[in-house]
């Protein structure tokens, strides 16, 4: 079977769907080779994530990340979001197909690319080392 079923799960009942009116940080990062867009929506109180959701316009591996990832950062303080990796959803996920990890990758970058436009609306001090390009050595 080429995906668990974890995949399968998230990808047919994916958690945290839709769009944050009121968000206090968006990202939106698309793959230029696969065209897929994902878009990460983040409440933000106290330094903690209250609230998630996503819209993914992708394939079903980027659609079961972008889901995995919202709930590994449900609820979840600021300095453990931003170390969120796209490895770590991808373990989540019990694994990706080597040619699917740049989905996994799509939710890493958008999850940080919401983080920072947080800081930036608020203009909070944040390290841009914090946001480094990341590489992924399944991506083709
Ligand atoms: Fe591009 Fe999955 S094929 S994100």
């Amino acid at each position: 079977m080429l995906y668990s079923e974890k995949v399968m799960d998230h990808f047919r009942h994916p958690r945290n769907v839709g769009i944050l009116e009121d968000a206090d940080g968006v990202g939106e990062v698309g793959n230029a080779k696969c065209g897929d867009i994902m878009k990460i929506y983040l409440k933000i109180d106290h330094d903690t994530v209250t609230d998630v959701k996503f819209e993914t316009f992708g394939c079903g591996s980027a659609i079961a990340s972008s889901s995995m990832a919202t709930e590994m950062i449900k609820g979840k303080p600021l300095t453990e979001v931003m170390g969120l990796t796209n490895r770590a959803v991808a373990q989540a996920l019990d694994g990706l197909p080597a040619h699917k990890l740049h989905c996994s990758v799509l939710a890493e970058e958008a999850v940080k690319a919401a983080l920072k436009d947080y800081y930036d609306r608020n203009h909070l001090p944040y390290d841009p080392q914090q946001f480094p390009e990341i590489s992924c050595e399944g991506c083709h």
